[in-house]
């Protein structure tokens, strides 16, 4: 049965444009865009009219970095696909990518599997994988090549966290070497976790146990020293590169010289590191546990080199590495000891407004919000134009959003499958009113009306930012 929807009125906003326009929707894609009042946008008929006078119509966002239900610091995150893309969608995200994991000794198609068997028949909305490579093998490398051909295009490795996910130098370069034959992109997790674990040590021997030391022994300098050393590793291999979770002025720097000297390297920062900081690891009474996620908050004085480095096209996408656990029970692991604390914060239904207070702010235009929430991850990540944009042929992933709506962010009232909120009390201006995906209403005018195992797996291509 095929439907028909016409969204009428509101301002289309893409990365490229803004123009008052009327959308055409049919089997779930879009049909057509015609400039609201002509007669060509007169003439679509449908069997559903969506009112968007006054409002935004924006490509659903694309969310490149979540980590539902990842076992994690002795715990697993808190929101399940189900849930977790259930408070996307009532954030306006209508894509997820979500890091599969390898863990020491498995293959890559073991992690692959269990994490498809945990996503498939339980999603809201679409969702793809990357792999996180743990293991670098022989075997390994040659699993890679057979991946990106089935579409998970991009693997996650990390400096940081000696023992679990952590891949040395010469493990690192070998993958590189892989992904510049394969055509996969290699997204670095960057700080030196075997310089960052001499001084947990040495921070807890001297009876430094608080939430706020994790932000201390987790250096800016160690930040940026990673970076640097993944941007040469990738330059060596001949491979293209992509930094996930920025938070340091110094490692924007790094990003910086390399994209002057040319070189495909690429950034990602998230909401925590551009709203929140040390200041909010530093609350009393363990409250800074709340905060708690690697690379870690930095000084608030760090934030003005992120909105440079998103304005300059320096770092290029926000995700949310949406990584919840509970502070009851969860969080409270790191009662006595920072390091025991789970990693992670959430946010994937925060980012789109988040971002949209940030165009209020100041600090971004329109259209650069829709760039880096929504038309660059899905570049990245070979999911374009399929995913965000707004374009004849596109999927009708699609958010009504009212820009002038005010709201009280709070876990009182949040979708997350989390007991507190990062951003609790915040006040912003805007809001997810409507949201589509394939066509189908997932919310509609803030009534959830979705439902799970509509999402789907997306295989991806190989990243269209290069060319
Ligand atoms: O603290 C974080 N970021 N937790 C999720 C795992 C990661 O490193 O992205
Ligand atoms: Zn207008
Ligand atoms: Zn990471
Ligand atoms: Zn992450």
């Amino acid at each position: 049965m095929s439907t028909r929807t016409v969204v009428r009125g509101g301002l289309v906003v893409t990365a490229s444009d803004e123009i008052h326009a009327d959308v055409l929707i049919e089997d779930g894609r879009i049909a057509a865009l015609a400039a609201t009042g002509t007669p060509a946008a007169e003439a679509f008929t449908a069997d559903r009219v969506l009112d968007a006078r006054g409002k935004y119509v924006l490509p659903g966002g694309v969310d490149v970095h979540t980590h539902m239900e990842l076992p994690f610091g002795g715990t697993s995150a808190s929101d399940t696909f189900e849930t977790g893309t259930r408070a996307a969608a009532w954030g306006g995200t209508t894509t997820i990518v979500d890091f599969a994991v390898q863990t020491k000794g498995q293959s890559l198609r073991e992690g692959l599997d269990a994490w498809h068997a945990k996503a498939e028949g339980n999603c809201a909305i679409d969702y793809g994988f990357h792999m996180i490579v743990s293991d670098v093998r022989e075997e390994t490398l040659k699993e890679m090549d057979l991946l990106v051909e089935e579409g998970v295009t991009s693997f996650k490795q990390f400096m940081a966290y000696p023992g679990v996910f952590y891949s040395d130098d010469g493990q690192i370069l070998r993958a590189m070497q892989r992904a510049a034959g394969n055509g996969a992109l290699v997204m670095m997790h960057a700080e030196n976790g075997i310089a960052i674990d001499v001084l947990v040590e040495q921070a807890l021997a001297r009876g430094e146990t608080a939430p706020r030391y994790h932000g201390e022994v987790r250096k800016a300098l160690l930040e940026a020293e990673a970076t640097h050393r993944a941007i040469r590793l990738a330059q060596v291999a001949g491979a293209p590169l992509y930094v996930v979770h920025v938070s340091a002025a110094e490692a924007v720097a790094e990003l910086t010289r390399a994209r002057d000297e040319g070189l495909p390297v690429f950034g990602e920062t998230c909401p925590q590191y551009l709203f929140l900081s040390t200041d909010n690891l530093a609350e009393p009474d363990f409250e800074g546990a709340k905060y708690v996620c690697s690379t870690p908050l930095r000084p608030r004085e760090h934030q003005a080199a992120l909105w440079r480095g998103l304005r300059g096209n320096d770092l290029q996408v926000v995700s949310t590495d949406h990584c919840p656990f509970c502070f009851a029970g969860q969080k409270e692991l790191g009662r006595g000891d920072f390091s025991k604390i789970p990693n992670g914060l959430p946010g994937v239904e925060n980012r789109m407004d988040l971002l949209h207070q940030a165009v209020l702010d100041g600090h971004i235009g329109r259209r650069r919000w829709v760039e880096i929430a929504c038309a660059t991850p899905a570049r990245m990540f070979g999911l374009y134009p399929k995913k965000g944009t707004l374009a004849p042929g596109s999927d009708a992933d699609l958010v009504i959003y009212d820009p002038a709506a005010e709201q009280v962010v709070s876990a009182e009232t949040h979708h997350m499958n989390v007991d507190y909120s990062a951003y609790e009390g915040r006040r912003l201006t805007g809001r997810v009113e409507t949201v589509l995906s394939r066509g189908e209403l997932v919310v509609n005018r803030r009534e959830f009306t979705g439902r799970k195992g509509h999402g789907v797996y997306l295989p991806r291509s190989t990243c269209q930012y290069l060319s």
